[in-house]
């Protein structure tokens, strides 16, 4: 699994304990980190004591808990609270995952480490700042290029076409891949990442895209695509279960195809 380590700030440093109410008798810690780039101090982990019987069953049902009943300066992300929008990838309990689908109970740790997605800069808390991810995705230009007419009514596509799809569709680009790949850690300002590269690849095999050789030119460098070792952290952590070393596999098959064409 894809271990902590920490964001690009500095020393974290012991914070404040917040204990469980009196009577509590199911109760649980979270150690959550906090960093606010507004007060000039150095990053924190809060631990917050929750009673369990009085608390949804998912870590964002506690973040929630503790944001709105303990301590309202706690900020994250969150939307759909159902695996969907990506907005809650955090790093839990050792792993990247989504908040909303991560269930309290699987958590192993006695106090449950909370950081934010790690070696990203941080905005606020758990916040981490995507901007160059999301400016890496942009980059691979993720909609269908096409140069014949369009047709009056679809792009049509054939079943067998459209299960090639499968395994990439469902990705919610909630970067807990990328954010767990150590080339990525070390080469993200070059190597477009996990996440990026199964999304590059969904397009490549799209049956209606017609941009396909000018889209695997693009990632012929020696850093956009080849930065990849195969070490598998993007596939042990995505909490779709998908498998984006396999994906930028396949894109190097066909660059072997594409170069001996
Ligand atoms: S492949 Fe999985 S972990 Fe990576 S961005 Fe997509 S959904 Fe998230
Ligand atoms: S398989 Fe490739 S992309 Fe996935 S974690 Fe390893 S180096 Fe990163
Ligand atoms: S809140 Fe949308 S994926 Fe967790």
């Amino acid at each position: 699994m894809a271990e902590f380590s920490l964001p690009k700030n500095s020393k974290v440093n012991k914070g404040r304990h917040f204990p469980a109410p009196a009577g509590a008798k199911n109760v649980r810690a979270f150690k959550v980190y906090r960093w606010n780039p507004d007060d000039g101090a150095n990053p924190r982990t809060d631990t917050y004591e929750i009673d369990l019987d009085a608390c949804g069953p998912m870590v964002l049902d506690a973040l929630i808990k503790i944001k709105n009943e303990i301590d309202p300066t706690l900020t994250f992300r969150r939307s759909c609270r159902e695996g969907i929008c990506g907005s809650c990838a955090m790093n839990i309990d050792g792993t990247n995952t989504l908040a909303c689908t991560r269930a309290i109970d699987e958590c192993k740790k006695a106090e449950v480490p909370i950081y934010p997605l790690p070696h990203m800069p941080v905005v606020k808390d758990l916040v981490p700042d995507l901007t160059h991810f999301y400016a890496q995705y942009a980059s691979i230009r993720p909609w269908l290029r096409t140069q014949s007419p369009a047709p009056a009514k679809e792009r049509l596509q054939s079943k067998a076409d459209r299960a090639k799809l499968d395994g990439l569709y469902e990705c919610i680009l909630c970067a807990c891949c990328s954010t767990s790949c150590p080339s990525y850690w070390w080469n993200g300002d070059r190597y477009l990442g996990p996440a990026v590269l199964l999304q590059a690849y969904r397009w490549i095999v799209d049956s209606r895209d017609e941009d396909t050789g000018a889209r695997l030119d693009d990632l012929m460098d020696p850093f956009k695509l080849y930065r990849c070792h195969t070490i598998m952290n993007c596939a042990r952590t995505c909490p779709k279960g998908l498998n984006p070393a396999k994906a930028i596999g396949e894109i190097k098959k066909l660059m072997l195809q594409r170069r001996g064409a």
